[in-house]
């Protein structure tokens, strides 16, 4: 179908919110009030969309590994057919942490050894991706990393943020850089090796965001380029 619309609207909006400092211990609030007024041009275009997706990462794709086979496929017809969920996109979790990672054991030095697997299924990711694809062979598999393997960080850790050893004020003694690139790379091989392309890689997912929880890398623009420019 083809359309086309201009809408113009313009509003003002009073917003109040409320930051929060600090992560639960003697948090300190202040209240902050705006005004602003917003202009949308919808005919014109900023930013190409390509489709709707999901992810079936964290595990979430093993949950319908307890249901029939019939009704599993039933569940990725529905999201992925065309005539019916009609999604396009599917993210897989490059995963990090320990049982999740293609590379369970993180060598000490930059010699390696360095040996790669897909654990489990990667998650039950691989057999999603795979019948994804029977419903919808044009799907874009995006392939995202949250964290580089601990070893590769400044903080040694998977989780709660650090950075890439080698990038600027990253003060590390081994620069892996490359070896991060590598792993990324390998990532689409072990997928490559099963018929699936990946359509795009990401090294990063919320770089500016350190939770404490979970899989979590940052960089800020400059030290993201001096991974890219290796990557
Ligand atoms: C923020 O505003 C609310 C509602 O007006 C008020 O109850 C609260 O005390 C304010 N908090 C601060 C830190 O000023
Ligand atoms: C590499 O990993 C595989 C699968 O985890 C394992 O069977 C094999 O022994 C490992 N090889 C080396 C050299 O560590
Ligand atoms: C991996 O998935 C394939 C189907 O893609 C399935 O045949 C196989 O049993 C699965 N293996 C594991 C270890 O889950
Ligand atoms: C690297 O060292 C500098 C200077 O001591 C420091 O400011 C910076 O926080 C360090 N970076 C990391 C990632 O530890
Ligand atoms: C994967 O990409 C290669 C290179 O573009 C292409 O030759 C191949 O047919 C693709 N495979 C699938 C399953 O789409």
């Amino acid at each position: 179908m083809k359309y086309s619309a201009l809408i113009v609207c313009a509003t003002t909006t009073a917003v109040s919110a409320q930051a929060g400092y600090g992560y639960g211990y003697g948090m300190a609030t202040r209240n902050l009030t705006f005004e602003t007024s917003i202009n949308v041009n919808a005919a014109k275009q900023h930013q190409k969309m390509i489709g709707g997706g999901c992810s079936g990462a964290f595990g979430a794709a093993c949950t319908i590994g307890t249901l029939s086979k019939s009704d599993q496929d039933t569940v990725v017809k529905t999201l992925f057919d065309e005539n019916q969920g009609a999604l396009s996109i599917l993210r897989n979790l490059i995963g990090s942490s320990k049982g999740a990672t293609i590379l369970p054991t993180c060598p000490k030095t930059l010699a390696g050894p360095f040996n790669y697997s897909l654990p489990g299924n990667d998650s039950c990711q691989l057999p999603f991706a795979q019948s994804a694809l029977k419903y919808n062979p044009n799907l874009f598999l995006y392939a995202d990393a949250w964290s580089a393997p601990g070893c590769f960080k400044t903080t040694g850790m998977e989780a709660g943020g650090g950075f890439i050893c080698g990038v600027r004020r990253s003060n590390c003694t081994q620069d892996w850089r490359e070896a991060y690139a590598n792993y990324l790379i390998e990532y689409v091989k072990l997928y490559q090796q099963r018929g699936i392309n990946v359509s795009l890689l990401g090294a990063f997912n919320e770089p500016d965001f350190n939770p404490f929880t979970y899989s979590a890398m940052l960089s800020d623009g400059y030290q993201a380029y001096d991974f890219l420019s290796i990557f």
